[in-house]
């Protein structure tokens, strides 16, 4: 069979591509965006997950737009307002395909930071989306080239990570979360903030969601692989209900609904006693991995190399003197680390600053500094 023109363009995941060869004996992967199999809340979910067998009412089909006492939950904890609904989806990545298939046409343009999350840079590919690249700064996106796009094109949606951002870590101010949502309501322009590392943060004050200042103008992605574990594939997208109806109608078609024993397993963990005291564990832990990271980074690697700091997630941006990172990246593989190189995070290949994004949430401190060491050589041999 011919394959469809969307996909003709799209390259497969980089990083889920690597991932075989990251996970090989003795490879030191700081290349995924694994949290640590270790801190799963897997005691937090033992009673649940041991009482599934007694509800089969649970394992019959479901609602489409999820578990109803898991709706209301988050209804309550997020305080929607009575205009505004929530959908469950499996992982907020499906929730990002319902979005660009409920709303973009093919040649339709939409907006992002340039370097941005490579599954958002797949999904509005696949829809045939006209992605506009956005320079990213220390403090968010740059708002002149945000406005001056605004004003000159046609733009359909918005889409961005505004806390502790995939791949750089970067985590927007305060007054840039008040212009954005400003400029997408003078533009109506929709926002769709992605937030799955919002719960990651291990320093610095909690800063509202860009969303919360344009709330009739956003859809906010959520995703339980960071706090709970990826294999449950859950996330939740909220926003005003006529917004979240077209998703309904996309997600039956999809897949009729999400897991829904998990969905009922993830709502006692979410009101499990212990949860709290999960994140701060899983906060503490990842600081500590943090640090150790900027540590090696600062004793072993030359000045040249330098790294943005975060507040939290799990991600930092090495910026590389100028090389080819490909290479790179694939001679650190060869010398047992893992890494991906700022290539795969852009839509426009001539933008491209040489860079690797690094994560520290997977690793342990003594592999990380291992990591580091198996790194400076290879960056010897390639950043003359
Ligand atoms: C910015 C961003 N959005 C969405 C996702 C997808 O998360 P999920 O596992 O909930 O599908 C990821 C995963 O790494 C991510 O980094």
């Amino acid at each position: 069979m011919k394959l469809a023109k969307s996909l003709q363009e799209i390259q497969p995941s980089y990083i889920r591509e690597i991932l075989s060869a990251a996970c090989a004996p003795g490879v030191i992967s700081l290349a995924g965006g694994l949290p640590d199999a270790k801190t799963f809340p897997l005691a937090l979910m033992a009673k649940s997950l041991i009482d599934l067998p007694n509800q089969p009412q649970l394992f019959q089909y479901g609602n489409t737009a999820g578990y109803t006492p898991l709706l209301e939950h988050f209804s309550n904890y997020y305080q929607l307002p009575a205009s505004h609904s929530s959908i469950i989806c499996t992982g907020s990545q499906q929730g990002l395909d319902l979005i660009a298939r409920s709303f973009i046409n093919p040649g339709d343009s939409i907006v992002m930071e340039a370097p941005s999350y490579l599954g958002a840079i797949q999904v509005f590919g696949l829809a045939q989306a006209n992605i506009e690249s956005i320079s990213q700064r220390a403090d968010g996106p740059d708002l002149e080239e945000l406005e001056s796009c605004f004003a000159t094109k046609d733009i359909t949606l918005f889409y961005a990570v505004p806390d502790f951002h995939n791949p750089t870590g970067v985590c927007w101010s305060i007054d840039v979360r008040k212009k954005v949502a400003q400029l997408c309501q003078q533009y109506n322009v929709a926002f769709i903030e992605d937030v799955p590392y919002r719960e990651l943060r291990f320093k610095g004050e909690f800063l509202p969601l860009v969303s919360s200042f344009c709330p009739e103008n956003s859809l906010v992605l959520r995703s339980f692989s960071k706090i709970a574990t990826p294999g449950i594939r859950l996330g939740l997208v909220t926003g005003r209900s006529d917004w979240i109806a077209p998703l309904n109608k996309v997600k039956q078609a999809a897949d009729l609904h999400s897991s829904i024993p998990m969905q009922a397993v993830l709502l006692n963990l979410l009101q499990h006693d212990g949860f709290e005291q999960h994140l701060e564990v899983l906060r503490g832990l990842y600081s500590e991995r943090y640090k150790a990271l900027l540590d090696n980074i600062a004793l072993k690697l030359p000045a040249s190399c330098e790294v943005n700091e975060v507040n939290g997630g799990m991600f930092i941006w090495l910026s590389l003197p100028d090389c080819d990172v490909n290479a790179l990246a694939q001679t650190a593989l060869e010398h047992g680390v893992a890494v991906v190189p700022s290539s795969v995070f852009y839509q426009e290949r001539e933008n491209v600053k040489p860079a690797l994004r690094l994560n520290f949430t997977n690793a342990n401190i003594d592999e990380l500094s291992e990591a580091i060491d198996r790194l400076a050589k290879v960056i010897e041999i390639h950043c003359k």
